[in-house]
């Protein structure tokens, strides 16, 4: 049922509106003081206040605020017998739902009222719907509305309060990195370590005592003891980076650990329960490396439990644009501009780039676009050359035989360009609109040109 407070310490308009809208059925509530107003707002029970401008404690200026600060949703009419407009002008910025100006009719009451309310049903439906969306198309600070990603943060969803390990493979810049994180921010053991070790970057004995910690004097220059960073990430996550490139006797450690869950320092005999979620990354073909002899086959499958492949960017066109705008928004925050958008050149020209360097490239070039651009809109001028030349040169990449025997203009173009049509919307994992994007030209003439060719 709709709950009303009315703020009022007029006792005439108290019973007044009282009675108006007790009889519309509305459940009703009284106080004359901002002190006693705050309780039952704060703990969401009210749906609306009417409050007289003049209320005692501060005003009905005053409650307003606070009912802002503590419970946004809840809607404010303001009420004053001796409302000027500036009072009128200043409750509506404030965020007032309505201001009534006393004495009132019923009329002018009820449809505040209706407003109001309408108003506040409205804005939490929005704020549910954008919620509900938010959390479908993001995961932490990860962008992904491609199908894959989609899946990829549902398993990520699934696992995040296990303490299984996680394999994440895919390219250098897919955002492996950012995963890892994103898995222990949802996790149980957010609030434990985030440990993240390059295991391509040491030499294997380096690696164990950086892993494992070692007792003093156990080698040169072991001049203390030293925790490990599986000792350190106790309670948190270890993230294993680069796993590919580490040595077999490397590998057989780490199996022991996954295994028995212990350490032993190095020059040390006693073993060290571990209590660490292990997150591990490459960006090389294990299963390759384990045919080569390059990878323990044991560890292949101990670390293989959950494992997750991360797309390369050119095999997610929808998220190009969702990723591009994201990183406009951000940089644009960053470097203190206003507002930024692309034109539709510079877009096309994002959309067709075959994004070798993956998201890391992406977000490389936004940055420097938001630096470099003038005006509130980025152009082709903005982004590196080599990425004009991929929107430019797509056209060239079936080209008609030099010595094609001469003919009718129209049936000659007419092989190409049906041809670049079914690779843009290949490549845009078949999204019209997107693919219209790439080609240069706009919905109407692609589903056009789709009937015409017989392109499904
Ligand atoms: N899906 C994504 N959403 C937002 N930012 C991303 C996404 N994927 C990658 N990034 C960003 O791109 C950059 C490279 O990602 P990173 O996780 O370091 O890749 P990898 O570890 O696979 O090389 C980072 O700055 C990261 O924040
Ligand atoms: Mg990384």
């Amino acid at each position: 049922m709709t709950k009303i407070l009315v703020a009022d310490p007029d006792p005439r308009s108290q019973q007044d509106l009282q009675q108006l809208l007790g009889q519309r059925g509305f459940q009703l509530d009284a106080v004359t003081s901002v002190a006693n107003a705050l309780p039952p707002v704060a703990d969401g029970e009210v749906d609306l206040v009417l409050c007289d401008l003049g209320l005692p404690g501060g005003g009905g200026m005053k409650l307003l605020q606070e009912i802002q600060a503590l419970h946004p949703e809840t809607a404010v009419v303001l009420l004053s017998a001796f409302g000027s407009v500036q009072d009128a002008v200043a409750a509506m910025q404030q965020g007032a739902a309505d201001f009534l100006g006393k004495p009132f009719t019923p009329e002018q009451v009820l449809v505040a009222v209706d407003r109001a309310l309408e108003k506040t049903a409205l804005q939490r439906e929005n704020q549910a719907l954008k919620t509900a969306l938010d959390d479908r198309l993001r995961l932490d600070n990860v962008v992904g509305t491609d199908p894959r990603m989609q899946a990829i943060f549902k398993t990520v969803k699934a696992v995040a309060s296990t303490r299984t390990t996680v394999l994440i493979t895919g390219e250098s810049g897919t955002g492996k990195t950012l995963l890892a994180r994103a898995l222990h921010s949802l996790s149980t053991r957010k609030h434990g370590p985030f440990v993240e070790v390059n295991c391509g970057a040491l030499p294997e004995s380096l690696l164990e005592s950086e892993l494992f910690g070692h007792q003093k004097g156990s080698f040169t220059g072991a001049v203390r003891d030293k925790i490990g960073k599986f000792e350190a990430a106790a309670g948190g996550t270890i993230f294993l980076d680069e796993i590919g490139t580490s040595s077999p006797g490397f590998q057989v450690k780490l199996l022991r650990v996954l295994q028995d869950r212990v350490i032993e320092r190095v020059g040390d005999t006693r073993t060290i329960p571990v209590d660490v979620r292990v997150v591990l990354a490459t960006n090389k073909d294990l299963e390759l490396a384990v045919r080569k002899g390059e990878f323990r086959e044991d560890l292949y499958y101990r670390i293989q439990v959950v494992s997750i492949e991360m797309p390369p960017l050119r095999q997610r066109a929808s998220d190009v644009q969702a990723l591009a705008e994201h990183f406009l928004r951000r940089f644009a925050a960053e470097h203190g501009r206003g507002p930024l958008q692309f034109t539709d050149r510079a877009l096309a020209a994002l959309l067709a780039a075959p994004w070798p360097g993956n998201v890391r490239q992406l977000e490389n070039v936004i940055e420097r676009a938001v630096v470099l651009c003038q005006g509130p809109t980025i152009d082709l001028a903005d982004l590196p050359a080599a990425l004009h030349t991929a929107a430019a040169t797509r056209p060239a990449a079936d080209p008609l035989p030099p010595d094609a025997p001469p003919g009718p203009l129209k049936a000659a173009l007419a092989g190409p360009e049906k041809r670049l049509i079914e690779q843009a919307l290949a490549h845009c994992g078949g999204n019209r609109e997107q693919a219209a994007k790439v080609l240069g030209i706009n919905r109407s003439t692609l589903f056009h040109k789709l009937r015409k060719f017989g392109i499904h």
